[in-house]
């Protein structure tokens, strides 16, 4: 979370302005810039969104250093005081910083023996005061900055400038950082998005590797030691923009389709298909799928997936608590890491407690530079294009997409007989975005209601849990899930006359089971939403307030054509009541602390 940037160039303060515009999605409950002149360094804070920050910049400067922040509150409220960039004491250091020091406090009270007041309540000020403090005494800042990093406990990517220098120092561990420079120009940015239209190539930054940048060229260092940095060409589709669309969030579900269009084209290619090519599968015995919020429930269905389609053992894990558990990991288990951004937090350790247990490990990525397509031993794309919104939508359907070909092509490799392609393809003849009146209707509906309550059964229930995430994000009513035939076991008590209960039926194993659990729920006077994609006689019909039909599939992609609808839903009922769909309070679209 947060997005920080650094600039060296002509008029830094519209290069900073349109960086943080590109990394809003890392956060947006206050911005900041510091721009070094000549004789002096101004700073510029507002909260919330970078459009506050934008009114306070001159337009034009004689500035020609700067770096700026949009922050995800980490620690401290979301306000101009706890706003980035932070500075020392003399105020001749300023600081932006993504990640989280563990250790802030242990520090913060030794620079307070030393006589170090703090005016934030951050994590990172401590970091301006530590720069500060050692260089009182060395004033060679790489040995400065080489025992600042050596101090700091936890994640960081940082941008560092001093009114007196005319560079911008940088370092980075666990939070993503890259440098490009173009002519005599630098620029520092967490995400490669900075640099279209800036330079052709990037440098990625390593992990405990800091370095100094001027006009006259970037250096990076390994501890004392200075080091050769390869640059990597910018390779960027095309910067997402909202077109005739009012929010990405729409847009991006509209943009469904196109995602599973790229994904066949991609995996009908040969060599893109056959990424098991000299591995031995043969010996895993069991597979996690490891994910987060909406990637956690591509893993719930993606596991689903490969027992059926490779009779394997399969289970699903919220990354942030597989580091906790007795997992069982070792060099006969595949760990399936599924994630958008690849840069969460919680998904990268838990990757790397699977690497140090030897397991064989899978990425199933959108952003195809990120930190988990670059280390997992093999990545599948998604092929989903930019998803800016903070609701992922498209994302998800390209998700389960690929992890539907994923698990086709371990269960051929397994001896099953298969085409891993014949799901998608089926998806896409028969895809469509489905009735949209229908779903602007019961966007009316939803809009007064305070709770909510889904159930369904197996795949229902999952699509279900992330329809509920959906709404609760972009709308703030809390929408709860439960299996269907878990409500008599006490949700029930929950129920009354103002109860909606939507219930997910498109399996006809359990489709009267489900409805069955639902009238339980009527019978106690809640309203029945039914959502399904079968056909109901008129008598069977009156039994709910209202229906939503979807396109019967026949396959586990159901799960795609079933959750489009509640993503419009969702968008639709966020408009109703006001909210910014894209940018939903308290929540960022980059997940990077844990
Ligand atoms: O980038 P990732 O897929 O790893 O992100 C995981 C979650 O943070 C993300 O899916 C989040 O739950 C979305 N806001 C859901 O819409």
């Amino acid at each position: 979370m947060c997005g920080i940037v650094g600039f060296i160039g002509k008029a830094p303060e519209k290069v900073l302005l349109e960086g943080l515009k590109r990394l809003e999605y890392r956060g947006y409950d206050s911005a900041g810039i510091a721009l070094k002149f000549s004789d002096r360094m101004d700073l510029f804070k507002a909260k919330g969104e970078i459009k506050n920050l934008e009114k306070i910049v001159p337009n034009e400067t004689t500035a020609r250093i700067g770096i700026g922040h949009t922050r995800w509150a980490t620690h401290g409220k979301p306000d101009e005081t706890n706003a980035h960039p932070h500075v020392s004491s003399d105020k001749k250091w300023a600081v932006v910083h993504n990640g989280i020091i563990e250790n802030y406090i242990e520090l913060k009270t030794k620079l307070n023996d030393f006589g170090y007041d703090f005016y934030s309540e951050t994590d990172t000020e401590t970091i301006a005061k530590l720069i500060e403090y050692f260089y009182k005494d060395d004033c060679n800042v790489i040995s400065v900055l080489n025992k600042t990093i050596s101090s700091l406990k936890g994640s960081y990517a940082l941008g560092i400038i001093n009114k007196e220098q005319d560079g911008i120092y940088f370092a980075k561990n666990k939070s993503p950082l890259y440098v490009a420079k173009c002519g005599n120009e630098v620029m520092l940015a967490s995400d490669i998005i900075c640099f279209k239209g800036f330079a052709e190539e990037y440098y990625p930054i390593s992990d405990g590797v800091f370095g100094y940048a001027t006009e006259n060229g970037i250096e990076f260092y390994d501890n004392l030691s200075k080091i050769d940095v390869a640059p990597i060409p910018l390779n960027l589709g095309d910067y997402s923009n909202l077109n005739t669309y009012k929010h990405f969030m729409l847009k991006e579900i509209f943009e469904t389709k196109t995602a599973i269009k790229n994904i066949i084209e991609y995996y009908s290619e040969k060599n893109n298909i056959n990424k098991f090519d000299g591995r031995d599968i043969s010996k895993i015995n069991r597979v996690k799928f490891i994910g987060c919020g909406t990637a956690y429930h591509a893993c719930l269905l993606g596991a689903d997936m490969l027992r059926k389609k490779a009779g394997l053992d399969a289970e699903a894990y919220v990354a942030s608590e597989f580091r906790y558990q007795d997992v069982c990991v070792d060099d006969k288990t595949m760990v399936v890491l599924v994630s958008q951004s690849g840069e969460t937090a919680d998904t990268l350790a838990a990757f790397e407690l699977a690497k140090e247990n030897g397991a064989f490990t899978v990425a199933i990525v959108n952003v195809e530079y990120s930190t988990l397509a670059k280390n997992a031993d093999i990545y599948f794309p998604i092929k989903a294009g930019v998803e800016i919104a903070v609701a992922s939508t498209k994302a998800f359907s390209a998700q389960l997409s690929v992890l539907n070909i994923f698990a086709g092509l371990v269960g051929e490799r397994l001896g099953k007989n298969s085409d891993p392609l014949y799901d998608v393809r089926k998806l896409f003849e028969c895809f469509d975005y489905g009735n949209i009146n229908d779903f602007k209707l019961l966007a009316d509906v939803l809009r007064y209601n305070d709770s909510l309550f889904m159930i369904g059964r197996g795949d229902d229930y999952y699509i279900a849990q992330e329809a509920s995430l959906k709404i609760k994000e972009t709308s703030y009513i809390n929408s709860n899930t439960y299996y269907a035939g878990e409500l008599k076991h006490g949700f029930l008590a929950l129920i009354d006359d103002a109860t909606y209960v939507i219930v997910f039926a498109t399996d006809k194993n359990v489709f009267t089971k489900t409805v069955c659990n639902a009238e339980e729920a009527k019978a106690r006077g809640a309203k029945i939403i039914l959502f399904t994609c079968f056909d109901l006689s008129e008598a069977d019909a009156e039994n709910f307030y209202y229906i939503i039909k979807v396109k019967e599939l026949g396959n586990s992609l159901q799960s795609v054509l079933n959750i489009v609808p509640w993503q419009i839903i969702a968008y639709y009922t966020s408009i109703n009541k006001g909210i910014n769909p894209d940018k939903p309070r308290n929540l960022a679209k980059s997940v990077t602390v844990e």
